[in-house]
């Protein structure tokens, strides 16, 4: 009986310093009001945890405050790591400060921490590349080289405080910009700037009341709209709620990003032409990766290492590719990968 005893406290002393060798991992996502960071967070922590690693998962309501908060809260309960994908790229500089005087490594997750030199690394699908896809499909989808035209465009980008969101416009415009200076394209609102574009934190609600301004201004007159490009997938709901309730002319080209379920099933129904995919589960095991390779003080995987200043330094980054998707290439991409279930796009 004693022997048992003695072998039952030896196991249970084991299983303990395992627990405690454990390192453990801060994960601060933006929101849970967006399907993609669901995701994100979801990939993030099976991958880690499968790795042997502690998780820390936190979604921050998309404010900001908490944010800081929640990774103040990781550093202070003992990360190893902090991967953040922050909601604004700046507001996080005190939380980096601290985590750089503790010696904990952080890596941006999909959007760039600026500001600060407290970022290790970075990891994210090429940002340029997404806006790049969107533009020439617009191109293409217009035959922009060889029709007459003219064709009328709408432009709704995203974030300001996001840093990916300027890459994601100029990525598109550089592909349109010389359609628009040949009056080949149109932008009939005059709205191209990106101060002018831009949806503040990604909303939909707010990309749809603009675009119901601009359709009832310039559009109402039953003349077309023949491309809105937008920059995601969220903010291409709100255009097309909009279409929906405020436009009689042939629908237009609508693009998107992130192959949200409802914007996939936009694309089955029509109302979205294009979104561009980027398989959260690429870059959350890129991520299990490089946080492997941090903690076992190994080169770390960058591919990129001159894109990404964030004012302070240049962070070194990994940047996955993005995928062009539409109704053709969709159940491949997405059903036969085991991203979504046809259940999922009912
Ligand atoms: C991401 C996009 C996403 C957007 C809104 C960006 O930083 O890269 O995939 O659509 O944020 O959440």
């Amino acid at each position: 009986m004693k022997k048992i005893l003695a072998m039952l406290l030896v196991a249970m002393l084991a299983l303990s310093c395992t627990a405690a060798l454990a390192e453990k991992v801060g994960v601060s996502m933006p929101t849970k009001d967006l399907q993609r960071w669901n995701q994100d967070g979801a990939n993030m922590e099976a991958q880690l945890k499968d790795a042997g690693y502690e998780v820390d998962l936190q979604f921050a309501s998309n404010d900001v405050k908490t944010q800081l908060d929640q990774v103040e809260n990781m550093i202070a309960e003992g990360a190893d790591v902090l991967v953040i994908a922050a909601i604004e790229g700046s507001s996080l500089g005190e939380a980096l400060a601290m985590a750089k005087d503790e010696g904990i490594p952080v890596i941006a997750y999909d959007r760039l921490l600026m500001d600060s030199d407290g970022v290790s690394y970075y990891a994210t699908f090429d940002n340029y590349m997404v806006g790049t896809v969107q533009g020439t499909y617009v191109k293409d989808a217009l035959d922009l080289d060889n029709a007459e035209g003219p064709f009328n465009l709408e432009i709704t980008a995203g974030d300001p405080g996001d840093n990916n969101t300027r890459y994601f416009y100029q990525g598109a415009i550089d592909v349109l910009q010389e359609y628009i200076d040949a009056g080949k394209l149109i932008v009939v609102s005059g709205q191209t700037a990106f101060d002018d574009v831009a949806t503040p934190l990604w909303a939909t609600e707010t990309a749809q009341s603009r675009a119901e301004n601009i359709l009832s201004s310039y559009y109402a007159d039953g003349s077309n709209v023949d491309a809105w490009l937008c920059s995601n997938d969220s903010t291409a709901q709100g255009v097309v709620a909009a279409l929906d309730a405020n436009y009689n002319g042939e629908w237009p080209i609508v693009t998107g990003q992130d192959c949200d379920k409802v914007n996939v099933k936009y694309m089955i129904d029509g109302k979205q032409s294009m979104s561009v995919f980027k398989d959260t589960r690429t870059l959350a095991a890129q991520v299990v990766k490089m946080v492997g390779q941090i903690i076992a003080s190994e080169d770390v995987d960058v591919n990129d290492t001159e894109t990404y200043n964030n004012n302070v330094i240049v962070v070194p980054s990994f940047l996955c590719e993005p995928v062009f998707a539409d109704v053709n290439n969709y159940e491949e991409l997405l059903i036969e990968s085991g991203y979504y279930t046809e259940d999922d796009l009912k």
